[in-house]
């Protein structure tokens, strides 16, 4: 299945106008794993050249792919998920090795994305139009209806994050091909092995050549070119809250739809059920290293019961597997670079130095950090206000419910947040005053159901993903108007 997309040497290629083609340059980026530094493969460190053709392609492929039959996609996209699931073995293996994410997850992240696409074709068969008559206006006469159908934008770019280069790539990919949309995918460079598996899926399913191109190469290096070209008419971007909003200061009247990071925090009230909290805090938490937009990643208790909290977390804490996935399908793995693990570490230190209390891990070896929980975080910590993406949760210990919204809305971030109280009308009381997407009660912070909304609002995000919503945002109204001539 996967043979073609490289060559002898694991010299991936990239698929551009229904071919697999190898770097015109030359140039490579290694991509090793974060588990025992193997050589996975290297990516074509692509050219304004190379990523001009791949745009243009797009472009003129795109013209013929908005005109075929809605059943024509439906059956592409229920192919492409047939040929995901047949090949769960070898993409999650890839997967665990790429971003050192367990066996287990990877594995789930495939069938999600199988079902997302399934639903996505669903969905897009369920999408209609409206006809508006002009007379309910102030003034208008009764011979104007406004015929409303919805069409494609263009060419949609979508750039994933390393985290779950399947999943996030997918969620683009499904719901811009269904509105008729052609795709240019950048997949993060730690995960592009993972990406260029996915697009070779879609092109075995049928994707018509040129309609799904990939682009690989250091966002570092082509993100400003790629995001910026003319030939760009939408972008839908994951990622950090910095890159984010580099993408919305240089580009130019072009559509963005962003899920950026996040500091979700779960709110504790004297009421809670503290071990549903503690259990749903700890694999809210720390699951994936904490290496997920929607971690639990500040705790906002209230005084009178975080003792207790803290006994409940550590009982849950200790059930943690911790370890390298290659050995284990461990909870707390090793972090996608020693870059990561080096800021982690230092945001636990910084909390140390200024004052915190320790409860939990601390350790560190090489890029696996151990769960760690630090009590009597205060407001004068980074912790308390950067997102570590990694296995740290900060306990903020607070007198009420008013002083936990005040803390929670003096974040930059706004993806979601999450309440524990038995009392309903605290928790509406809390969920009506948060500055976030979405509020969960009485659960962890997560992103699923897909077809939920799922949106960041402040530095977390803008527009709103989730099934249905991503098919809006990726297509537009048009209007057609009839003027009746009556006499
Ligand atoms: P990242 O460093 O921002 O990278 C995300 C993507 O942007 C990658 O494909 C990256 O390519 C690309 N990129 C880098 N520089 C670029 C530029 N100048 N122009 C265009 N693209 C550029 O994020 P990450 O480390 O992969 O993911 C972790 C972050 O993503 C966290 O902050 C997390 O909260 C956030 N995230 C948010 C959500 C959400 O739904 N809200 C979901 C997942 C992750 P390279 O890999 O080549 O640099
Ligand atoms: O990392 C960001 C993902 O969108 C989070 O999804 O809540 O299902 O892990 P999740």
């Amino acid at each position: 299945m996967f043979e073609h997309i490289k060559d002898e040497n694991n010299n991936f290629k990239n698929l551009i106008n229904g071919e697999w083609i190898s770097s015109a340059s030359g140039k490579f980026i290694d991509i090793n794993s974060p588990l025992d530094n193997s050589l996975l493969g290297r990516v074509p460190a692509m050219t304004q050249e190379e990523v001009n053709i791949a745009i243009e392609t797009a472009k003129e492929a795109q013209k013929k792919w908005r005109n075929i039959t809605l059943n024509e996609k439906v059956e592409i996209l229920y192919k492409s998920a047939d040929i995901l699931l047949e090949n769960i073995d070898e993409l999650s293996e890839l997967m665990m090795m790429e971003i050192a994410k367990d066996r287990k997850s990877c594995r789930s992240e495939v069938s999600r994305t199988a079902d997302l696409i399934r639903f996505t074709a669903d969905s897009a068969k369920n999408l209609s139009g409206e006809s508006i008559p002009g007379d309910s206006f102030p003034g208008a006469k009764n011979n104007k209806v406004s015929i409303v159908r919805r069409e494609p934008l263009g060419v949609v770019l979508a750039i994933s994050p390393f985290n779950y280069p399947i999943n996030l790539s997918a969620s683009k990919i499904a719901p811009a091909l269904m509105v008729g949309n052609s795709v240019v995918l950048k997949p993060a460079t730690q995960g592009s092995l993972s990406g260029l598996c996915l697009a070779r899926i879609f092109e075995e399913a049928g994707v018509p050549k040129g309609v799904l191109n990939t682009v690989t190469g250091r966002g570092s290096e082509i993100g400003d070119y790629v995001t910026t070209h003319k030939g760009i008419n939408f972008i839908n971007f994951t990622g950090s809250t910095g890159i984010g909003a580099r993408i919305s200061k240089i580009t130019s009247m072009v559509p963005l739809l962003m899920e950026l990071g996040g500091k979700d925090a779960a709110i504790v009230l004297e009421d809670a059920d503290l071990e549903l909290t503690a259990s749903n805090i700890v694999a809210g938490g720390y699951s994936y290293s904490g290496q997920r937009c929607t971690a639990v990643k500040r705790i906002l208790v209230v005084d009178k019961v975080a003792d207790k909290l803290i006994e409940k977390i550590k009982e849950n804490m200790a059930k943690l597997t911790v370890g390298n996935p290659l050995e284990k399908d461990a909870d707390v793995v090793p972090l996608i670079s020693t870059k990561a693990a080096d800021f982690v570490y230092g945001l636990i230190e910084e909390a140390k130095e200024k004052g915190a209390d320790l409860v939990v891990g601390g350790k560190r070896e090489g890029n696996l950090i151990y769960p760690t929980l630090i009590d009597n975080v205060t407001t004068d910590m980074r912790l308390a206000w950067e997102e570590p993406f990694g296995p740290v949760i900060p306990i903020i210990r607070v007198k009420d419910k008013d002083e936990a919204i005040e803390i929670a809305n003096k974040s930059e971030y706004g993806l979601q947040g999450a309440v524990f109280t038995q009392n309903i009308n605290d928790a509406f009381y809390i969920a009506d005053k948060l500055e976030v997407g979405t509020v969960q009660i009485n659960n962890k912070t997560e992103r699923g159901p897909d077809n939920f909304p799922f949106l960041g609002v402040k530095s977390s995000g803008m527009g709103t993903q989730g099934i249905k919503y991503s098919l809006e945002s990726m297509s537009r109204p048009k209007a057609t108007i009839i003027n009746l001539s009556i006499k």
